[in-house]
């Protein structure tokens, strides 16, 4: 079972508190959303290894530390994942960002694939893939077993919020993926919404709807 880390960071419940609001503007939810997605980065490289390098400070001579190890791939969930590339790209600026497109079809609730591009070397890569909504899992699951089939050996996965259904059926299909998330929220509704929630990510985001 991949390991389920909820990132309860006050500054992280402060700002999801707002972008929950519904009278939070979309200018305002991406500002949070980049925010949140900065810090929660802080806890999705907590396992980056590193490894000494020889330095010279003003000083003298000293041993430092840098980050060794694989390269790394952000892979948004399009589109709601997009809003969460800006503040993983703050702290790893080197990254590549692959590009995955799914729509959930609004009769059968399953994801539907429109688009992907990803990184060429993605096998060598840490995969991160970004999706703020954590629903009924079907997204997040497909997306990962996307990845999988290129070729991506070593994926986490990012979310703001997650449904208890979601979490499960996603820890059921991905057991080599850990997850991270900002909350756990109570339980999905009829149209298999987020409850309490947000709202619909994208439409947030991108001022839809
Ligand atoms: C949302 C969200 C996830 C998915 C979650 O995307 O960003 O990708 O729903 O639901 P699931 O866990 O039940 O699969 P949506 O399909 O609304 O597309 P959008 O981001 O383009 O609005
Ligand atoms: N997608 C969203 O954007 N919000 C939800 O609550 C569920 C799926």
């Amino acid at each position: 079972m991949g390991k389920l880390t909820v990132i309860d960071h006050p500054l992280i419940q402060h700002k999801l508190t707002i972008m929950r609001r519904e009278e939070t503007s979309s200018m305002q939810f991406r500002q949070l959303l980049t925010e949140i997605s900065a810090l929660m980065g802080y806890e999705v490289t907590r396992d980056f290894q590193l490894e000494d390098v020889p330095i010279v400070t003003p000083m003298g001579p000293a041993v430092g530390k840098k980050i060794s190890g694989k390269k790394v791939a952000i892979v948004p969930v399009l589109r709601a994942g997009l809003g969460m590339v800006d503040g993983l790209l703050n702290l790893i600026p080197g990254a590549r960002v692959g590009h995955i497109g799914l729509y959930r079809d609004p009769e059968t609730m399953k994801p539907v694939e429109y688009y992907c591009k990803l990184p060429k070397d993605i096998e060598s890569r840490e995969v991160i893939i970004v999706d703020p909504m954590l629903a009924t899992g079907g997204s997040l699951i497909a997306a990962t077993e996307f990845v999988k089939e290129r070729g991506a050996q070593n994926i986490r996965a990012l979310c703001l919020l997650g449904a208890p259904e979601g979490i499960a059926a996603f820890q059921e299909a991905c057991p080599d993926v850990d997850l991270y998330l900002a909350s756990i929220d109570e339980k999905l509704n009829e149209q298999a919404y987020i409850v309490p929630g947000l709202g619909d990510a994208g439409d947030r985001i991108f001022g839809t709807k």
